[in-house]
């Protein structure tokens, strides 16, 4: 038996990768999502189209969402959609607002009215949200029960969604699991990331812009590893359990640079530049729970997945200069 899977913001970075990843088994997966800056185009999707349906439009859309559920039976929503860039949080708070809290409470609110008239089964439903609600870590690591404490617009709107995710069990009796990921890369990631960035900046022999000193901390993770720990959540699925996932493995920006000079064997030039306003100094996730609990641990090491996704960014010309339509690399967060 084929199950049925709602993927909201299935167009985006995370979302194409679990796409192509549940694709190749037994999943139906129906994929909402607007389109937007730095969603990667239907065209670029590879996958078997049989299991596969895309509809254009966004989760605030009721109608949109109803008839989905009202049709497709959906066993499981992963909700995915939402604006992630912290840059462009810094430039646009009231955008992220808007669209991340928004959007959150009316797909939930839609679920919710459907139950009231007993028109569908009531999906398990994996929300993604981030380490960085926790703010930055001075030492050891965030546990599942860590106070939140976010500093940017961006992380702020990700703790509220979690808080209204929250709301939604308790008051309407929706079934959902929060999954907090840590910093993730590969394929499809748009390039006003930080190893896109540094990706493509250095195949194109161009300088590295390093926000500060270089010294700040994250937890980074293959997109791969995100994907088969969302699908040993789905098929795990219990209301109200929430957890922490990543892969142990921290680096400073500048480090992530040494690596990629070791990896790619040539001189690459950083530019310190002005650093991000409220930058987070240092995330890290504890996701004991999770590898106890599955036996899980990620099966990338950072170098061999750089390595793949490097191979991805050379191959992938036309999906690059897609991308070149919104964005060409110019400095994002100015306040
Ligand atoms: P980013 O990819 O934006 O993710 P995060 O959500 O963790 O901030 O940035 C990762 C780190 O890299 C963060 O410390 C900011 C830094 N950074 C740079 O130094 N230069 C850049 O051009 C970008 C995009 C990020």
């Amino acid at each position: 038996m084929y199950k049925n899977v709602l993927v909201t913001g299935g167009s985006g970075f995370i979302g194409v990768n679990l796409i192509n990843y549940l694709s190749k088994k037994k999943y139906k997966i129906f994929n909402v999502d607007k389109i937007s800056y730095c969603s990667t185009k239907e065209k670029y999707k590879k996958l078997n189209k049989q299991n596969y349906f895309f509809f254009k439009g966004k989760i605030q859309s009721k109608l949109l969402i109803k008839k989905i559920l009202r049709t497709r039976k959906i066993h499981t929503i992963i909700h995915l959609a939402s604006e992630s860039h912290v840059d462009r949080s810094i430039e646009r708070p009231f955008e992220f607002i808007k669209q991340n809290i928004i959007s959150t409470t009316s797909l939930y609110s839609s679920i919710k009215e459907l139950l009231k008239e007993e028109k569908i089964l009531n999906p398990n439903i994996i929300h993604i949200s981030t380490d960085e609600v926790f703010g930055s870590i001075t030492k050891k690591s965030a546990s599942e029960s860590y106070t939140f404490f976010p500093n940017s617009p961006y992380s702020a709107s990700k703790a509220s969604t979690e808080n209204i995710a929250r709301s939604f069990v308790e008051t309407y009796g929706l079934k959902i699991s929060i999954v907090r990921l840590c910093n993730n890369y590969g394929p499809y990631q748009f390039p006003e990331k930080f190893i896109p960035t540094c990706i493509l900046n250095s195949i194109n022999n161009k300088s590295i812009p390093i926000y500060g000193h270089g010294k700040n901390v994250r937890e980074w993770m293959h997109v791969l590893d995100s994907c088969r720990a969302l699908e040993t959540i789905m098929n795990n699925f219990e209301n109200k359990v929430n957890y922490n996932i990543g892969s142990n493995v921290t680096f400073t920006n500048l480090q992530i640079i040494k690596t990629l000079k070791k990896v790619l064997k040539k001189n690459i030039v950083v530019d310190h530049v002005f650093d991000r306003p409220g930058h987070d100094l240092r995330y890290s996730l504890n996701s004991n729970k999770f590898r106890k609990k599955f036996n899980w641990k990620p099966k990338y090491s950072f170098k061999e997945g750089l390595e793949k996704t490097i191979k991805w960014y050379k191959k992938n010309n036309s999906w690059i200069k897609d991308t070149l339509k919104n964005y060409q690399g110019e400095r994002i967060g100015k306040i």
